[in-house]
């Protein structure tokens, strides 16, 4: 059986980057495999969850490149000679342009820490999410993956769950929640939803 060759782009600790991983050594994960994992942050954790996994990884530095134009057709390249099907952001901290999404038409997803349209957009990522729902004062949030075009957050969606917000949520509690709540299981879900209809 073909699968789809998936590219994960990571900036950090990878938490979802282990999800996938895991979603694939279990089987939910059964229609695509991880052949790639790109870092725009050489000392990334997710670098070391690649390597005891086995996949294969490479570090792209914006500040080595030069400019948006050089740090995207650079990742641009290792995704084409890795003949990548599908694209994953799973915690990648950098907008990619228009010039790099009009590429992808629905080859590329993200998880985002919140139920968008709410706390999403450029400035929203990471805990700072978290903590603009604590001070909104909102009772519910959760986690979206979408499919990524020129809008930051403004695909169409894929999958979303709420999370229940609970008295005396501090950001990094909410955080560790909405990931194990929610990112966790629908990022690998949706992963497998488009590589099935990628290989099909
Ligand atoms: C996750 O919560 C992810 O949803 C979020 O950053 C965290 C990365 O954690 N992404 C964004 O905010 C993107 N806008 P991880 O490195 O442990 O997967």
């Amino acid at each position: 059986m073909s699968k789809a060759k998936i590219a994960v782009l990571v900036s950090g600790g990878g938490t979802n980057l282990q999800a996938l991983i895991d979603a694939q050594n279990s089987g939910i994960i059964n229609n695509g495999e991880i052949v790639l994992v790109i870092s725009n942050n050489s000392s990334a954790y997710a670098l070391e969850r690649a390597a005891k996994a086995g996949i294969k990884s490479l570090v792209v530095l914006k500040k080595e490149c030069g400019s948006q134009a050089a740090f995207e057709q650079k990742i641009k390249d290792a995704l084409t000679e890795n003949n990548i099907d599908l694209i994953v952001l799973a915690g990648f901290m950098s907008i990619l342009s228009e010039d790099f999404t009009n590429d992808y038409p629905e080859r590329i997803i993200n998880v985002h820490p919140s139920l968008i349209p709410s706390f999403c957009g450029a400035g929203f990522y990471g805990l700072r999410v978290h903590e603009e729902a604590l001070a909104y004062g909102v009772k519910v949030t959760g986690a979206t993956v979408h499919f990524v075009n020129e809008i930051p957050d403004g695909g169409k969606i894929i999958a979303q769950k709420a999370v229940e917000i609970q008295e005396g949520d501090t950001p990094e509690i909410l955080q560790k929640r909405v990931m194990e709540q929610a990112e966790w299981i629908i990022l690998p879900a949706a992963v497998e939803l488009v590589s099935k209809q990628i290989v099909s």
